[in-house]
């Protein structure tokens, strides 16, 4: 049965289509889920973005409030997602000042590179702690909001008003294993069976729950630490990638918009990465351990200046 055109045009992919919606997102100071946030914000949303660092958080809900005239979009800064009672309290004023939660996207993560041999117990608990737990206290502090949202806003497939939507933000390094990145890693990997988890146990409720997996994307963090090493040394990193580029922080905010919008209703439990076909590729990061020999037998690594708190 062909599917008239105004059923695409009235349902996705046009301006206003998360009009009266409210985004909670952690580490939404960061590069990819600033504008994951903005796409939303651009698109009609209010947002509530949580940080670590308080000037950080509050200069960046800033700009993207520029995103749409008349956008609110609150900084929650000093917040520490791997206590709950921070979450909490930052979903409390959420609630209060925009009315709601209809969107989650649980971004905050923690990151470093190290050997196995320079990671003490605790170093590789951090990470789980903020990554894993941090994840977890997200999904449980909003959760909720979620409900109602969800409630409000059945996923009946027809209707164009969605709710009640979680994205984790994962990696790829776990689906095959990353030199200098066991922490995250594993801690990924937990991060994509709660999400899983999720879309059974709340699916029934309306909730869709999916992991959206950058690769290489440029202007971020990650890249800086991870990827420049290798640039410097050849200038061509990017040609690993099926597609001969890195990506941009535009092609995630597009799966963002994706899976919250009408056309992702049916979408539940997902991992969607977006990262050119990177890690499929023997030359991928994942696979090529021999490239970094000096990193693997040098513990000096295990002691890089930890990236700034965002
Ligand atoms: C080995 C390290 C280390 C390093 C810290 N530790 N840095 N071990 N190598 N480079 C150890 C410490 O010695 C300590 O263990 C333990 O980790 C906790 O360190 P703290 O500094 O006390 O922790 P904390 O202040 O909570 O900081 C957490 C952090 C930090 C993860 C270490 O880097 C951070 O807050 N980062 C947040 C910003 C960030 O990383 N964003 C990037 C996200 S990007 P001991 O045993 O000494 O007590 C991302 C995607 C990656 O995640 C994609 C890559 C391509």
């Amino acid at each position: 049965m062909a599917i008239p055109r105004s059923e695409y045009l009235s349902a996705v992919w046009r301006d206003g289509i998360f009009d009266n919606k409210v985004v909670f997102c952690t580490g939404g100071a960061g590069t990819i889920c600033s504008a994951q946030v903005r796409a939303l914000v651009h698109l009609g949303a209010n947002a509530c973005i949580i940080g670590r660092n308080v000037e950080k958080t509050e200069t960046m809900a800033k700009s993207i409030a520029t995103a749409r005239p008349g956008a609110k979009v609150i900084g929650i800064g000093a917040v520490d997602v791997r206590k709950i009672e921070s979450l909490e309290a930052a979903v409390e004023r959420c609630v209060k000042e925009l009315g709601g939660i209809d969107y989650v996207i649980a971004g905050a993560a923690g990151n470093f590179i190290s050997p196995i041999s320079g990671l003490s117990a605790n170093a590789f608990k951090t990470v789980l702690d903020i990554d894993t737990i941090g994840s977890f206290n997200t999904l449980k502090a909003t959760l909720p909001q979620l409900i109602i949202s969800a409630a409000k806003n059945p996923n009946t497939g027809t209707n164009p008003s969605t709710g009640g939507r979680i994205i984790f933000v994962s990696a790829t390094f776990h689906f095959t294993g990353m030199p200098l990145q066991a922490h995250v890693a594993v801690a990924k990997a937990g991060v994509d069976a709660l999400s899983a988890t999720t879309a059974i146990e709340y699916g029934p409720r309306g909730i869709t729950s999916n992991v959206i997996t950058p690769g290489p994307i440029m202007g971020t963090e990650g890249m800086a630490r991870l990827g420049s090493r290798e640039a410097e040394k050849t200038g061509t990193a990017f040609k690993k990638v099926p597609l001969q580029r890195y990506g941009t922080v535009k092609e995630i905010a597009d799966g963002t918009v994706y899976l919250f919008s009408d056309a992702g209703n049916f979408v539940n439990g997902e991992v969607l990465v977006i990262d050119g076909g990177d890690w499929r590729t023997p030359g991928s990061p994942g696979n090529r351990r021999s490239e970094y020999p000096d990193f693997l037998l040098d513990d000096s690594m295990a002691r890089q200046k930890p990236a700034s708190k965002s």
